[in-house]
């Protein structure tokens, strides 16, 4: 049993910044399931959306994540997160992330997106990973802090583990999370008073994706075992330019390409943007990737163009540097030619329902990041403000973690992992096979484009492959691609259920049978598993 003050699921972002925020109240166990730098994070391209230059302004910066996310965004939440970005942004610098300067001290801001202004602080074209650099080091070098790297948190500790009863306010108390050690194989309980959720997104539930293969929902399907509160998972947001390549495995090109100046063409060649919206290839990303889909659909190709030839090699050289070399790895010279596109599973813009503090409807548990939804995003999220949204909000986290963990007194002990019944899997193939069928329905029915016939057919396709995985993790002995699968198929069936709910289009949830926005129908759609027992 392994006990710690703060335990922290996950090393992006949100993670890091939170235990490096708490470490000198406690000690802090992050636990993370592959190599410690391996995250949504360290792939991030175009940068932070922060207002520091003279002529734009918070004000402006709030309208247009106001504006993106189509009337759900928490107003309130909103101003706090921008209003709060340059002290954090300052607080990263002091922590040794370098960003893009034209001169010395003034910053480079490029543009994204439904964006009024260049806002847009980046490390050329690789910010995600400076930032996940600077973070690790310092994590690393604090005395306080213990990364375990290989460790994949299964479930989290709640009452419903000790056979209790639940507290007389009926509220759920989260104690920690059960961990499988990839080097030996053993699950142990990991203890804490605070047990910070910052396990990121779930690009894996789709067949063509932008994010990291770690990104497979984990926090998401642990928080709803859990009975934690979820809203807006109807929202999946899919960006409009990774690239189609047999061995580009959905690579991103950022939007500040697009930012810089690069357009889409149809696969004839025509650019079609302007059709669609007078802020062309800079709209919003739903407007962007819903155009390319139809562009797609009436002219049967498997991809659009992006063309960036207008931008010269120099300057992509020297601005687009990863992305550039990346091209040309796969023989397309950026410079020279249109870079063949299409759109991708990119961010959760839902997640686990958070305060602006990140406190779930867990008794003990935090959330923070992208598996989180504090409201910041709304029906669709503004370019750029999720890496703002898990810097503001862990910092405010770790606050409120200092506030409450010395009232909070950690389990002495609580039952082993439970291994009875289970054997090698027969047929560990299927565990692919039920993943590959998942996220082809989900790319199917529940992509860009959706309407009730689809829904209704993913949810009963996805019920089977539920059962199915059920039975095979109850009998079968634990693995990590098991365990994914497992919950791909429960946030599979988060999602379904939210969009099922939404009887309107809004944002990134179009529903070809309803496709306006129906004025009434601002509220959240808000969803909890309804017991333990059941799905
Ligand atoms: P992550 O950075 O994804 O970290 C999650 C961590 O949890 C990882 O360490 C993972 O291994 C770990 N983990 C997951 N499950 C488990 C488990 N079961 N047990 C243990 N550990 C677990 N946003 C922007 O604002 N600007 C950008 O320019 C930008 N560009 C992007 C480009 C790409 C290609 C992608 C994929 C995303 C981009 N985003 C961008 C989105 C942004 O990067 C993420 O939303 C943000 O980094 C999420 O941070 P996080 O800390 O919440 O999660
Ligand atoms: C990009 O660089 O296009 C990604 C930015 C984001 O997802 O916020």
């Amino acid at each position: 049993m392994v006990q710690s003050d703060f335990l922290v699921i996950g090393s992006g972002a949100a993670g890091l910044s939170f235990a490096l925020s708490v470490a000198e109240y406690g000690s802090v166990t992050i636990v993370t399931k592959k190599e410690s730098i391996e995250s949504n994070t360290n792939y991030a391209q175009g940068g932070i959306a922060v207002a520091t230059s003279a002529e734009d302004s918070i004000e402006s910066h709030i309208h247009d994540t106001l504006a993106a996310g189509a009337g759900l965004c928490d107003e309130n939440v909103v101003r706090t997160i921008i209003t709060e970005g340059p002290a954090r942004l300052d607080e990263l610098r002091r922590r040794g992330a370098r960003f893009t300067e034209n001169a010395p001290g003034q910053l480079d801001l490029g543009k994204e997106g439904g964006h009024s202004f260049n806002r847009i602080v980046h490390s050329k074209d690789s910010t995600g990973r400076e930032v996940e650099r600077a973070l690790m080091e310092e994590t690393q070098a604090h005395r306080n802090i213990r990364v375990l790297e290989h460790h994949f948190a299964i479930d989290l500790i709640t009452e419903h583990h000790l056979l209790t009863a639940h507290r007389a306010d009926d509220r759920i108390t989260c104690f920690g999370a059960y961990v499988f050690d990839e080097h030996d194989g053993r699950v142990e309980p990991h203890l804490a008073r605070v047990t910070m959720l910052a396990t990121g997104g779930t690009g894996h539930v789709y067949l063509h994706t932008t994010n990291p293969s770690v990104a497979t929902g984990d926090g998401l399907a642990m928080a709803y075992r859990a009975r934690a509160l979820f809203r807006h998972l109807e929202f999946m947001q899919f960006h409009p330019t990774a690239l189609f390549h047999e061995r580009g495995n959905s690579f991103l090109i950022s939007e500040a390409v697009r930012g810089e100046g690069a357009l889409l063409r149809s696969i004839e060649g025509e650019r079609f943007m302007t059709r669609y919206d007078k802020r062309a290839e800079l709209s919003p990303r739903d407007i962007v990737a819903r155009a390319i889909d139809d562009e797609m659909k009436k002219s049967g190709s498997r991809h659009v163009w992006l063309d960036a030839t207008g931008l010269g090699s120099d300057f992509l050289e020297s601005r687009f540097p990863m992305i550039y070399q990346r091209c040309l790895s796969y023989g397309i010279d950026m410079a020279k030619e249109f870079v063949p596109i299409v759109p991708a599973a990119h961010y959760m813009c839902g997640g686990v329902q958070t305060d602006l503090d990140g406190q779930s409807s867990i008794v003990g548990l935090l959330a923070c990041g992208e598996v989180a939804c504090t409201g910041l995003h709304g029906a669709n999220r503004l370019a750029s403000n999720s890496l703002l949204e898990a810097i503001v909000v862990s910092n405010r986290a770790a606050k409120n973690a200092i506030r409450i963990f010395e009232n909070i007194s950690c389990l002495e002990c609580v039952p082993e992992w439970d291994h009875s019944g289970t054997s090698d899997p027969q047929e560990e193939i299927l565990i692919s096979h039920n993943r590959d069928e998942l996220q082809r329905l989900m790319t199917n029915y529940v992509g860009i484009v959706r309407s009730r016939a689809r829904l209704k057919r993913a949810e009963r396709r996805s019920r089977l492959l539920f059962e199915e995985t059920e039975e095979f993790y109850r009998k079968s002995i634990l693995s990590v691609s098991l365990c994914e699968l497992r919950n791909l198929i429960a946030v599979a069936y988060m999602i379904i259920k939210s969009a099922k709910m939404r009887t309107e289009s809004r944002g990134l949830h179009y529903m070809s049978d309803y496709p306006e926005p129906y004025e009434n129908a601002l509220d959240d759609v808000v969803l909890q598993r309804s017991s333990f027992a059941n799905r």
